[in-house]
């Protein structure tokens, strides 16, 4: 059993391979959190401190017993106004205006599988994977109820948190914060490892102490941001990449998001994930409700590639959906950085035969094919093809491109409007503006009101019919603007940042269902929303609009900490880079981008002979390791913010097979010798070097490492095949 209960000390452990989660319903009917980390044995809920603390009040059931305090004790969901002044989970205001909720115990239920929540992604699991416990607490006054959910995936040591508040009482209450999981530690330093960034260059790695005072990353642009990524790290001191305690919190959101994390008076860490608190005031009538978006947590005493492992395979596995998860993804050249909005039915064709001339699968028809789109200034919303400037119909240009032998994927972004286009003009009062004034503008476009079903169901109408008039294999799905004006015409305000995700989601799983044959790749100016919300729907998502391969290293290091290689959009483009004006050789930009679903991003007429036949090689070789790379145990061996040279690894379960890449970063004259280390092997085993032949024990190359040779270039990179072999 992965949840046990004990009834005489009202104990709840969770329990899974390798990790303990352990709370206690105490006498005054609070939920404390007694422990989470590596798995451990016995009651601990010796482990609570009760001292009289000056400023630390009690609750009036404590009577004069002044060493009992909600503000020194570690708790699983914290609430503002009952005696903790810490950062809390929930912040509710009731009808008089208070902001208080006395949340106490009521009752418990286990179930057997994974609990799945309405309207939200999700991690999934069959019913033999997972178990679910949900605890309801109540508050006796204003009769709010907060069910906290966990789901524990044993096998995959990977517990998920999400809480539901349901106004049971008559009046109404307006939920001000709302998080699903608060992890409280009773000692120790921590520091918290988050990604930062901005557009085209996102999820830079940033480690800070967790100091007294409270620290906090989040997104109020309506996505979940190029600027701070929904997932955090806590570690340990001393933990690194190999080694050490460590602490995940991935939030299965892809909107507004907040992570707090706070060191208090006694030195105590609390760290809280949930919806952003700004614009954020969702009121609930009788018997409504709210449902959090979940955390995903997980403990991993391996150090942060112990972490990784286990949210790539808990991406891959529990959290992506379709059929195109665990299958090959098709290569792909898309004609954005080919001809930006300069496209039409011929511009389509031609790429398309130079995408079967380069051994590729398909041409994605990127901005510019409908409406009124020759720049970023006009059309959207306007979803039809635009026959006059294409010069044929949809139907027409998919039968040509595959005839031409590839397939046809296509660009959209619904849920966008440009002020000079049709559907603007028609609808203006459908976009997201605060009333009396002018809505921001962003790109020169504005956000339609996902929050209402009548925009929503328009949208799609436009969108299916697009997607069924020709054979079309792939929707790049994509959202160019941070939101701005919070108002909708419909909804309370406090209720438009959330309600636009359910809204967006709502449409994601119509489209999924509709069309399952159908491969979305997710986009926000590349990377801006890429979260584990989003792979519920989207497999894959474009990792960033910066596809210069040395910038893209970094930004790939970044996104390997929580998201699989399998979920990592990465292209070539052409040299100079259109992003950094870098020349990097193709080479390298080939080796960068097979970091991930690989493709092309440029113009295939503007190289020579011998440039395409490297991208014939170059698309056989990701063929040939397609599998490993999208499935394999993910290695970095360098941090490339640091180190002089970038180099990662993929190895096949059964460590038979292992495909080890490195990038140069810095040329000087006469320099050291890099001897760069792989991981993941097994050390007793003899592997040969694919392309050399030589071969080499598992110890050496992880202990020793390789030599990498002394060339005279910028960013020289190699690529290499291990294989197990009997001998040496
Ligand atoms: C975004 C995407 C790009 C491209 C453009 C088109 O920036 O990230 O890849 O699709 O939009 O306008």
């Amino acid at each position: 059993m992965a949840i046990q209960y004990q009834p005489e000390k009202r104990i709840f452990t969770l329990i899974t391979k390798h990790t303990t989660y352990q709370m206690q319903v105490d006498a005054f009917g609070f939920l404390l959190h007694l422990y989470y980390g590596k798995r451990i044995a016995g009651d601990l809920d010796y482990l609570l401190p009760y001292y009289d603390r000056g400023f630390s009040g009690s609750p009036s059931d404590a009577e004069n017993n002044r060493t009992y305090s909600l503000d020194v004790l570690p708790q699983e969901y914290p609430v503002l106004g009952v005696g903790d002044y810490r950062n809390s989970a929930l912040i509710l205001r009731d009808a008089d205006g208070c902001e208080c909720c006395d949340l106490r115990y009521v009752r418990y239920e286990m179930k057997k599988g994974k609990y799945g929540l309405t309207a939200l992604p999700a991690v999934f699991a069959s019913d033999h994977e997972a178990e679910t416990l949900e605890i309801v607490l109540e508050d006796a006054v204003n009769k709010v109820q907060v069910r906290l959910l966990y789901g524990v995936l044993a096998k995959e040591d990977i517990i998920t948190r999400s809480a539901v508040i349901i106004n049971k009482g008559s009046r109404e209450v307006v939920v001000e914060k709302a998080a699903s999981a608060c992890l409280d530690f009773l000692s120790g330093d921590y520091d918290l490892i988050s990604f930062y960034g901005r557009h085209t260059m996102e999820r830079n790695l940033q480690r800070t102490q967790i100091a007294h005072g409270s620290f906090s990353i989040g997104s109020r642009r309506g996505t979940s941001s190029h600027q701070y990524n929904p997932a955090v790290i806590l570690a340990k001191k001393d933990t690194t990449d190999e080694t050490g305690g460590c602490y995940g919190m991935m939030f299965v959101y892809s909107g507004n998001f907040s992570f707090e994390a706070e060191k208090d008076q006694f030195g105590q860490t609390r760290a809280i994930m949930g919806l952003a608190r700004e614009q954020f005031h969702y009121p609930l009538k009788k018997n409504e409700k709210i449902v959090v978006p979940e955390t995903v947590l997980c403990y991993s005493d391996k150090g942060f590639s112990g972490l990784s492992k286990i949210y790539h395979r808990c991406i891959r596995e529990h959290i992506c959906r379709g059929k195109y998860v665990k299958t090959k993804r098709p290569l792909l050249l898309n004609s954005w950085e080919a001809a930006y909005f300069n496209i039409d039915g011929d511009t389509i064709c031609r790429l398309a035969k130079d995408a079967a001339d380069l051994n590729l699968d398909m041409i994605v028809m990127d901005d510019g094919w409908f409406g009124k789109r020759e720049d970023d200034n006009s059309g959207l919303g306007d979803w039809h093809f635009n026959e006059q400037k294409m010069g044929c119909t949809l139907q027409e240009l998919t039968d040509k491109v595959n005839k031409l032998g590839v397939k046809f994927g296509i660009w959209i972004e619904p849920e966008m409007v440009s002020e000079d286009s049709d559907l603007y003009r028609e609808h203006p009062d459908w976009v997201l503006c605060f009333p009396g004034r002018k809505a921001v503008r962003c790109r020169n476009q504005l956000v339609l009101d996902f929050s209402r079903e009548d925009v929503r169901k328009l949208i799609f109408e436009r969108i299916c019919s697009l997607l069924d008039q020709g054979n079309i294999a792939y929707v790049k799905w994509d959202m160019n603007r941070s939101i701005a004006d919070v108002y909708s015409g419909e909804n309370a305000p406090g209720k438009v940042t959330y309600d636009y995700m359910l809204g967006v989601y709502d449409f994601l799983e119509k489209l999924i269902k509709r069309y399952p044959e159908i491969l979305i790749e997710g986009c926000s100016g590349g990377g801006g929303r890429f979260d584990a919300g989003m792979l519920y729907y989207t497999p894959q998502i474009w990792c960033s609009d910066n596809t210069d391969a040395a910038d893209r290293l970094r930004i790939q290091y970044g996104t390997s900490f929580f998201y699989p290689a399998s979920t990592i959009g990465a292209h070539v483009s052409a040299a100079p880079n259109h992003q950094t004006g870098r020349n990097i050789s193709l080479h390298t930009r080939g080796i960068v981008a097979m970091a991930g679903t690989f493709g092309y991003e440029l113009d295939p007429g503007l190289l020579s002979e011998e440039e395409k036949e490297e991208i014939r090689e170059q698309a056989g070789r990701y063929r040939q390791y397609e599998d490993l790379i999208r499935e394999g145990m993910y290695y970095r061996l360098s941090d490339p913010f640091e180190a002089p040279y970038a180099a990662w690894m993929f190895v096949s379960e059964d460590r038979d097979t292992a495909l080890c890449s490195i990038v140069i970063l810095e040329n000087h004259s006469n320099p050291p010798i890099h001897y760069v280390k792989l991981r993941g092997l097994d050390k007793d085993a003899v592997y040969e070097d694919k392309e050399s032949g030589k071969r080499y024990y598992g110890s050496a190359l992880m202990e020793a490492g390789l030599p990498m040779p002394l060339v005279k270039e910028d960013y020289p990179a190699w690529q290499m095949i291990f294989t197990r072999v009997t001998g040496i």
